[in-house]
């Protein structure tokens, strides 16, 4: 199909992104039921790609096979395929037989030349086992579906970036959900985006497992609408027997007093009330007690960014700033305000938080997940005096 067959049946527009042009069928609002999926909001998601997949490769040190398993309109094989420096053969796949049409078509006209399935992705992934280099993962909703087919298919130093768009269900908005999906508790408390993408990487550690691979984060991040995790897949029984003793357990939280606490371990024996109030505590889990970010990683990025046209560089720098800052920080965060609301309290500045708690030699970072959470070693009942102090003192200025 050319562009004047397409144009003949349907209305199309162009869309441009990074170093590439592409069209697509129009549409009235972004949704499944679109006749080519593309969302403009996910350019962001796409330009933190191009830098994680251009840092894995370089790591890598060789050049990269990769997969889209998930196509949509194409943009993202497109871009990965124009965008990347020592990229191999690039793979787009989908299940929509307009989709893939509209990818031969927008490849062609960047020049470019991919490869091109119209596959169920677990079948896909399946019959393509030990191919890829990078597989990435954009389903719509969640991404549980593919995890077991995706342990099976990986071989060892593949990347594998999974997006996760049900967020209601990892933030536990709906418990049940999140059960029948991830095998995991959510939690809603002030810290439910973290609790959220932790539930995915422990959900794809332990589904993986059993084929001897275990997961390293390299990038994990909550922004809009969506989760995204960029994992590093490696294969030994024994060292996946080690990460999943270390980095599986649980988050027990009090939600009277806001003590929180990770449980290390699957078969854990966890308190059931609050050793500082008393209060009942509650758990989410089985997740990812472990780092979720990689610090040389990150850095890695941020080095990139100079290097490609990205249109939402300022926003990329930001988040990939922060990510650095958090990334050896304790496991969840506090939120000043509803600290001060359990207090009963007006809200200090949270500068004014962030440099008493420095100076009294805790350590202390902000947190992409909320422009009003702190990751500090300073306990709960400290922090709650320092906030209380802080808060005395403004009311009298
Ligand atoms: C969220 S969109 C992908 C967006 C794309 N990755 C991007 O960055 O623009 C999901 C796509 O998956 C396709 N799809 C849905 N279920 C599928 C399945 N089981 N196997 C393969 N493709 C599927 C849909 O046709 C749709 O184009």
């Amino acid at each position: 199909m050319n562009e004047t067959d397409i144009k003949f049946k349907t209305e199309i527009k162009t869309i441009k992104e990074g170093l590439v042009e592409i069209i697509i069928p129009e549409f009235e609002k972004v949704s499944s039921d679109a006749p080519v999926f593309y969302n403009p909001a996910m350019e962001f998601n796409r330009d933190i790609s191009i830098l994680a997949l251009q840092q894995f490769q370089k790591e890598l040190g060789k050049s990269i096979d990769i997969c889209d398993l998930f196509g949509g309109s194409g943009i993202r094989a497109i871009r990965y395929k124009k965008e990347l420096e020592n990229v191999g053969e690039v793979s787009l796949n989908d299940i929509s037989n307009q989709a893939i049409e509209f990818g031969k078509m927008n490849s062609e006209n960047n020049k470019l030349s991919l490869n091109f399935h119209q596959k169920e992705a677990n079948i896909l992934l399946r019959e393509f086992r030990g191919k890829f280099d990078v597989v990435d993962v954009d389903p719509f909703g969640t991404p549980s579906y593919f995890i077991d087919s995706l342990g099976y298919s990986i071989k060892k130093n593949t990347m594998i970036c999974v997006t996760a768009t049900d967020t209601s269900a990892l933030c536990g908005t709906y418990i049940e959900p999140c059960i029948r999906k991830y095998n995991a508790k959510p939690n809603r408390t002030e810290y439910c985006h973290e609790t959220g993408i932790r539930i995915l990487i422990g959900f794809i550690a332990l589904k993986i497992g059993k084929y001897k691979k275990y997961v390293e984060p390299k990038l994990s991040h909550s922004s809009q609408h969506y989760m995204k995790t960029y994992l590093k897949v490696h294969k030994s029984s024994k060292d996946t027997d080690k990460s999943l003793k270390e980095n599986i357990g649980y988050i027990a939280h009090c939600n009277k007093c806001l003590y929180r606490t990770p449980v290390k371990g699957l078969t854990s024996t966890i308190n059931d009330n609050c050793p500082e109030c008393g209060e009942k505590l509650t758990i989410a889990g089985p997740l990812w007690i472990g780092r979720i970010q990689n610090q040389q990683f990150i850095e890695g990025m941020l080095h990139e960014i100079p290097f490609k046209n990205l249109k939402t560089s300022k926003k990329v720098l930001k988040l990939l700033t922060t990510c650095d800052e958090e990334a050896n920080a304790m496991i969840s965060f506090y939120d000043i305000h509803k600290i001060s609301k359990v207090l009963k309290i007006s809200a200090p500045k949270l500068s004014e938080v962030l440099e008493t708690l420095k100076n009294k030699g805790f350590s202390v970072t902000r947190t992409h997940f909320s422009p009003l959470g702190i990751k500090t070693d300073c306990d709960i009942n400290t922090l709650k005096k320092i906030v209380c102090n802080l808060s005395i003192d403004s009311n009298k200025i």
